[in-house]
């Protein structure tokens, strides 16, 4: 059955529920963090969570099969305190983002993002991804599934080409397919993707970025919200950005330096950042940690997300080499979190101790 099917069938629980359509303002992507395979898991988002209130977070791609298939509870299952949340799936027919769009929606996610931008061998197996950069049609067919399943908004995030195509033109000519099927946002990685030839890793960092070019498709389209991503990693950049498009999207710098999020609500929102320091944001986490503990996680898929916590502070390396090396222990507990902690406090106050004699 198409996905036009599937809507329109008598146990559709969407039915009838255009006048609940959600939409995104400009402010809703003002900051988000992006999504990262194996990174952004729900034990990270938590942790992120704690230190901006105002960052839009989103998840690890997740493929239509695995969402249609997989074990649901483990892969789409995330804490309250987490949203707002995107959901980003991986998938290039729209029945199947149709029907993963609607499974995930009672989840309780903010929206559903399109991942066009990935250029691993698995993802190219799959022909979706950044090579969806080559067919906007279907791309345009995907976003407009998705909005006539689902009342939550629906974007995508995408590249500003791919091998040999010309950047401007296959970046508008997307542009044009997901505004004019409903889509709710852009958020584009200011860089082409090399299918053949790079590694995913080298694709983040080899191929030019082109702020400008995402700042022209700001003007083309003035009142669609869209986002720029791809390199940005002070709050000084990130206010530059904000003067031309309506969000930035951050990826490995928020990751590595997650003090960064303590930034974000004061500087991009003129409010007050809900933790003081990285002390503050450890001790905030402890009792998430100690739940996850109880049900059986192991510490190091918590802790893993805070080896860069305290980066460019004394005691920072000892801080990543006590978590890394102990955390993994079978057994470990917080015990293992508090004191790497205070190999940082201790370095701090040697330091100020020293500053002062
Ligand atoms: C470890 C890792 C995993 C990533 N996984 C995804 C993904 O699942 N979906 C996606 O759209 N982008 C993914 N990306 C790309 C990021 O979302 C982002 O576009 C890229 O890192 C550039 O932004 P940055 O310079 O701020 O890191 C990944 C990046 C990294 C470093």
């Amino acid at each position: 059955m198409s996905y036009r099917g599937v809507r329109e069938s008598a146990h559709d629980p969407t039915w009838g529920l255009e006048s609940k359509m959600k939409s995104l303002t400009n402010q809703d992507i003002r900051f988000s963090t992006a999504p990262m395979m194996d990174w952004t898991d729900r034990h990270c988002r938590f942790f992120h969570r704690l230190m901006s209130r105002r960052a839009r977070l989103y998840t690890e791609m997740l493929t239509t099969g695995a969402v249609i298939f997989g074990d649901r509870e483990r892969l789409l299952g995330f804490d309250p305190a987490e949203r707002p949340l995107a959901l980003q799936l991986g998938g290039a027919d729209p029945g199947e983002l149709a029907k993963a769009a609607r499974i995930a929606e009672p989840f309780g996610y903010d929206e559903i993002n399109l991942n066009v931008g990935c250029p691993s061998d698995r993802v190219r197996n799959g022909a979706f991804g950044a090579c969806l950069m080559l067919r906007p049609d279907l791309v345009g067919d995907c976003v407009k599934a998705m909005k006539d399943a689902v009342a939550l908004p629906v974007t995508v995030k995408c590249r500003i080409g791919v091998d040999d195509q010309e950047p401007r033109a296959a970046l508008f000519a997307l542009a044009e397919r997901v505004v004019a099927a409903g889509g709710d946002a852009l958020i584009v990685h200011a860089r082409k993707a090399w299918l053949a030839g790079l590694s995913p890793k080298e694709n983040r960092d080899v191929p030019p970025l082109d702020y400008a070019l995402v700042h022209e498709l700001k003007r083309a389209f003035p009142s669609v919200p869209i986002a720029i991503n791809g390199g940005i990693e002070t709050i000084e950049q990130m206010r530059a950005q904000l003067e031309h498009v309506d969000g930035v999207m951050i990826g490995r710098a928020a990751y590595h330096n997650p003090e960064l999020l303590l930034e974000v609500d004061p500087s991009l929102f003129g409010e007050a950042a809900p933790l003081a320091d990285g002390f503050a944001a450890v001790e905030a986490f402890i009792p998430y940690i100690e739940a996850q503990l109880r049900r059986g996680e192991r510490l190091s898929s918590m802790t893993r997300h805070m080896l860069g916590l305290f980066a460019g502070k004394p005691g920072a390396r000892a801080f990543r080499r006590r978590l890394a090396g102990e955390a993994v222990r079978p057994g470990a507990g917080v015990e293992v979190l508090l004191s790497a902690t205070d190999e940082v406090s201790r370095a701090m106050a040697r330091m100020a101790e020293a500053a002062s004699a």
